[in-house]
């Protein structure tokens, strides 16, 4: 029985806009939950909250950015009445070889898919000890950060990072009865990896090394985290799971395997595979 298990719970999701983090609103919200889509795409963030109706609220804010997200938590508090969810999706990667990474791209990727994780946890889980009934705080990482893939550097640091800080997290908060959790997808059909999804020698590569064949759904990875939002999770905390369709069991497609024809050593990265978002 799933059906509106989170009924009277109020969650907050960053990165809520796109991809995973809007899959993971739309299915907390099915469940039940009231929603704060934050995201610092305020469009995209308004369009998934007005879609969800009145139990929704979309709120413009950077996850690495304390006053942000302490004024995201506040608006959900004043709309809501409290917080018992925090998901913390926002993030993204970069890439390039470790020999050409700008120090100022690597500090983009951990200010916010490291650092977002720890400056939204901390205001979420701040509110849950301070309303005194505990709650549940669930941070995106990824198979990266077990999986080492070369190009990618930063952001399997910054991924292997946060599952060791929800562990650390989750250790601290567990006497105010506060959950840490981690959800770690394998490469996911989102906006974010569209366009080498499309690219067919790199489609090619990763889906030669996903036993299920091919790449998760975002509601795939929605429905781990609602499972692990809902009171069935309750003595779950500081792990990170892994929905993957098996991608771990292999190893992580090399540059080589991933360059498509017409490009030399690791240029084709910055056009085929990295961007970073903005407002
Ligand atoms: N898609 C995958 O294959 C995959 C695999 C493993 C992990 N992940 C992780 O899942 C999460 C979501 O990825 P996605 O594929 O859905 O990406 P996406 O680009 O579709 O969505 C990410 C959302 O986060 C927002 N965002 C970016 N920086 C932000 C910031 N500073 N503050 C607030 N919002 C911000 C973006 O505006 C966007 O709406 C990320 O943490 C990503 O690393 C994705």
């Amino acid at each position: 029985m799933t059906e509106r298990r989170l009924e009277g719970q109020v969650a907050l999701v960053t990165g809520g806009g796109s991809g995973i983090g809007e899959a993971v609103a739309r299915r907390l919200a099915a469940d039940g939950a009231a929603v704060v889509v934050a995201d610092i795409a305020t469009e995209s963030a308004n369009a998934v909250a007005r879609s969800l109706g009145d139990r929704a609220l979309a709120v413009c804010a950077d996850s690495g950015s304390e006053p942000d997200m302490q004024r995201a938590v506040a608006l959900a508090v004043e709309r809501f009445g409290a917080l018992h969810i925090g998901v913390n999706a926002a993030g993204f990667g970069i890439s390039a070889e470790v020999l050409d990474m700008d120090v100022e791209r690597w500090n983009d990727v951990m200010r916010v898919t490291l650092g977002g994780v720890f400056v939204s946890c901390k205001a979420e889980a701040r509110q849950m000890v301070r309303q005194g009934g505990g709650g549940v705080v669930i941070n995106i990482a990824s198979t990266n950060a077990l999986q080492p893939a070369e190009g990618l550097s930063a952001y399997c640091t910054a991924k292997a990072g946060v599952a060791m800080f929800t562990r650390v997290a989750a250790l601290e908060l567990a006497q105010h009865r506060v959950r840490v959790v981690g959800v770690g997808p394998g490469l996911t059909a989102t906006p974010a990896t569209q366009r080498f999804l499309e690219s067919p020698v790199a489609s090619a590569a990763y889906l030669a090394n996903i036993p299920a064949g091919r790449p998760a759904k975002a509601e795939e990875i929605a429905s781990m985290v609602a499972y692990l939002a809902s009171s069935e999770a309750g003595y779950i905390t500081g792990d990170t799971f892994y929905v993957d369709g098996g991608l771990l069991t292999r190893n992580y497609p090399t540059l080589a395997e991933r360059r498509p024809s017409g490009y030399e050593g690791a240029d084709f990265l910055k056009t085929v595979e990295g961007e970073i978002p903005s407002r």
